[in-house]
């Protein structure tokens, strides 16, 4: 990752920053900003990327039920991609996962093949297909999933 970055946990001080990150990103998924208030500070598994100054450059909000860990929403600002910045994130959210999973696993539009090659470089695999899932644009849906044997 590049340097001069911080991964850290989502608080309160970052909702604005990681809001408008959320809507400067066309392929993330969209949230009223009183969903980022809720988790801010209160959600082990949100996460954001600090550049030196304090700017934030990069979120990921997973969650987990029982056994599963979903990837809900994920970010990195376009100018610092490919700098290894949500691998990075990716790297924080397994460590903080104690127990680990039977799976890990998050729901990708067909056309977004950054993110589909992103995730496959991290071992995740297609397992389904869920036909005109997405909604402007209508869409297919690929969900992408990763078992514990594989990765933790
Ligand atoms: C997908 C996304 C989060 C990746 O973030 P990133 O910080 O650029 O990813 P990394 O630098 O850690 O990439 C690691 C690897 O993923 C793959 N990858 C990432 N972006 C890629 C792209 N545009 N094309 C092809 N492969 C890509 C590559 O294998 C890359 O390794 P390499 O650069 O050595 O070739 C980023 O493109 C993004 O924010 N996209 C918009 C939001 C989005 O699609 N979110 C996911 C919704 S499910």
């Amino acid at each position: 990752m590049a340097r001069r970055l911080t991964t850290r946990g989502f608080e309160r001080r970052d909702v604005s920053a990681v809001f408008d990150l959320e809507r400067a990103t066309v392929e993330a998924a969209h949230w009223p900003r009183s969903e980022y208030e809720r988790l801010a500070g209160s959600s082990p598994l949100a996460l954001v990327t600090e550049k030196a100054g304090g700017a934030i450059v990069a979120f990921l909000i997973a969650r987990r039920a029982a056994d599963e860990v979903e990837i809900l929403n994920l970010a990195v600002c376009g100018r610092l991609r490919r700098k290894g910045i949500a691998s990075a994130l990716l790297s924080r959210l397994f460590e903080k996962l104690e127990a680990a999973p039977a799976r890990i696993y998050l729901e990708v539009r067909w056309s977004n093949k950054p993110a589909i090659a992103f995730y496959e470089r991290h071992g995740f695999g297609c397992v389904e297909e869920r036909r005109n899932y997405y909604r402007h644009p209508t869409e297919d849906a690929l969900v992408l999933s990763l078992s514990k044997t594989e990765k933790i």
